[in-house]
């Protein structure tokens, strides 16, 4: 049977690139800040519905950089999730700040809101909160607790692509917010990312901050990184803003399939998209209780005997690597540690025929 991955890039036809890149070939412009790069920042403004965007060579340096660029005291904490890429942990403390891990919601996985007052000290200073699968955070809540407490939240909304919360851009929640480009992640640019803002007084110091600090020929203003997006990126992501919204449909229809297939499944459970917010279409996620007959891990093993790869995302979770470990200081966080045994993704893309859809479903039936 052909190998079946959990996830497939989205595309754009190789003729549209190659003229893509003669263009780029006859100015010679490669990178720093282009004129498809700049074409792209202005274009994503429009369809993730956000004041502001500044383009990145990955999500990752995009959030270092949301974070710096928000000057948090060093060595002070950041409430976040455990449920969650290792990037998100990592940005924090690569920012030389220490991440305090956060039990989740059982339903949208995402950070659990009434749980965050209570590890809040002198020593907090910012929330990075996590829309997981593109499931929303409780922005609400999240929100008031930073205006009591006054600190910043930061939203990693890497999964979470062109999501809307009745009817507002996903990325304009929050003092900054991150979406990845990478090529696993629904619109593709390769590699990259963006952040989002509000606040125009940040324009300028995300700029510097993305290009070494650097403000003129003889003006360097701060100790900034790389985050440059090259014109080749920009291009991919120029054709596949032409691309995303039929990928979103297709995937669409397949969630159909998956819900009618699986719900009526005991032991199986389909976490639900709140009403009022769209879904980016970025994972499939489903939850392997305890009446399922198999463990999450035996149906992982299972798939991959018949050539399909689903994904354990994510398990192990960010408290358990040997990097964090000792960060709970005995903390229990119930949800996630039961959640990060029973969650699995399955393949999630347009081009999956019926015929490996229905694989899928079979082998989740037990037939
Ligand atoms: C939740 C989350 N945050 C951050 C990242 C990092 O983004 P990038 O791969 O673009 O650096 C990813 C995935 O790649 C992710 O899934």
């Amino acid at each position: 049977m052909q190998k079946i991955l959990v996830t497939q890039p989205m595309l754009p036809e190789l003729e549209d690139v190659y003229s893509q890149i003669e263009e780029i070939w006859t100015t010679k412009w490669l990178t720093n800040m282009g004129s498809k790069h700049n074409e792209l920042e202005i274009k994503l403004k429009d369809v993730l519905k956000v004041n502001n965007v500044s383009l990145f060579n990955n999500g990752t340096i995009a959030l270092m950089v949301a974070i710096k660029a928000l000057d948090l005291p060093h060595g002070s904490e950041v409430i976040t999730t455990p449920f969650t890429f290792a990037a998100t942990p990592h940005c924090i403390s690569w920012n030389g700040l220490k991440p305090v891990f956060c039990d989740i919601e059982p339903d949208t996985m995402t950070i659990d809101a009434e749980k965050i007052e209570e590890l809040i000290t002198p020593n907090t200073s910012a929330i990075v909160a996590v829309h997981v699968y593109g499931f929303p955070c409780n922005v609400k809540k999240i929100n008031n607790i930073a205006k009591k407490y006054n600190l910043k939240v930061i939203y990693d909304a890497a999964h979470a692509f062109s999501t809307e919360i009745d009817g507002r851009g996903i990325g304009t929640f929050g003092d900054i917010t991150m979406f990845s480009f990478h090529a696993t992640k629904l619109y593709n640019t390769i590699e990259g990312g963006c952040l989002t803002y509000n606040d125009d007084n940040l324009v300028r110091k995300i700029y510097n901050l993305r290009n070494f600090g650097i403000r003129s020929e003889e003006l360097v203003e701060e100790v900034g990184i790389n985050g440059k997006m090259n014109e080749i990126q920009a291009a991919i992501g120029l054709l596949n803003l032409n691309l995303y919204k039929k990928e979103q449909e297709k995937r669409a229809k397949i969630k159909e399939f998956y819900d009618d297939n699986l719900s009526k499944i005991k032991g199986i459970r389909i976490p639900k998209m709140p009403n009022n917010a769209t879904n980016s279409y970025q994972y499939y996620p489903i939850i392997i209780e305890n009446e399922y007959p198999l463990s999450r891990d035996e149906l992982y093993l299972k798939f991959k005997q018949r050539n399909i790869y689903t994904r354990k995302y994510f398990y192990p979770a960010c408290h358990d690597y040997e990097c964090y470990k000792d960060n709970l200081q005995n903390r229990v966080l119930s949800i996630v540690d039961d959640i990060k045994h029973k969650v699995l993704c399955l393949p999630f893309y347009g081009n999956l025929s019926t015929s490996d859809l229905n694989n899928v479903c079979d082998i989740l039936k037990m037939d």
